[in-house]
């Protein structure tokens, strides 16, 4: 499993792709290709650590012992409805990466979440997780699904959002420490109704178009 820690990207291309997406007039167009992007750009350092075997090729020129993923079985595992925002973009970095859904929702008056779907394949033992949620606010949310996940015995699983704050890194770290954080940015406050400041708003209603 690999050790926790909080990454937060800080590539140039990623912050200036994060700002688009927290302005309040950009179009649900731009803001869904834009999720998309900015997890496809996240990809390579949500992966940094997989480990590489080697494979003969055959180049035009000779003969090459190359570089490659070494038997890597991922599952990207969104959590509904927001995390779809970044499935489309980490699929294109990982084609034959399995998918499994698991739908929690934030009961708003508790802030507290509850289950309503879970599918994913039969077995998920030996396989490299991706938990993916555009915002770590409270971190009920990741918390839950993390705990589901945790009974499946997988080879390792790494968390990956677009912006987390503060008190949510804290709150999922302290029930899941061994769980790496991938994160655009970290913001400094919640407001009284759970959600990121400044933030980006409400990360589903902008991809999904629903304001
Ligand atoms: N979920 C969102 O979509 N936005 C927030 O700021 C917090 C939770």
């Amino acid at each position: 499993m690999t050790k926790a820690k909080i990454h937060v990207i800080r590539h140039p291309v990623v912050q200036h792709k994060l700002t688009l997406m927290r302005e309040k007039g950009t179009s649900v167009t731009e803001f869904r290709a834009l999720a998309s992007e900015v997890a496809m750009l996240m990809a390579y350092e949500v992966t940094r650590d997989f480990p590489l075997g080697k494979k003969t090729i055959t180049t035009p020129m000779g003969r090459m012992n190359a570089p490659v993923l070494k038997g890597q079985k991922m599952v990207l595992v969104p959590i509904l409805r927001a995390g779809m925002g970044l499935l489309d973009g980490m699929l294109r970095m990982f084609p034959s990466a399995r998918v499994a859904h698991i739908g929690i929702y934030r009961d708003h008056r508790t802030l507290e979440p509850v289950e309503y779907y879970f599918k994913a394949s039969k077995t998920l033992r030996d396989r490299d997780l991706i938990l993916m949620d555009p915002m770590l606010a409270t971190g009920h949310s990741a918390v839950a699904a993390a705990d589901r996940l945790k009974g499946a015995r997988a080879r390792s699983i790494r968390f990956m959002c677009l912006l987390a704050a503060r008190e949510g890194v804290r709150n999922f770290h302290r029930h899941h420490p061994d769980i790496p954080v991938f994160t655009a940015a970290i913001d400094p406050k919640l407001n009284d109704h759970g959600y990121i400041v400044p933030g980006l708003g409400d990360a589903g209603d902008r991809i999904f178009g629903t304001l």
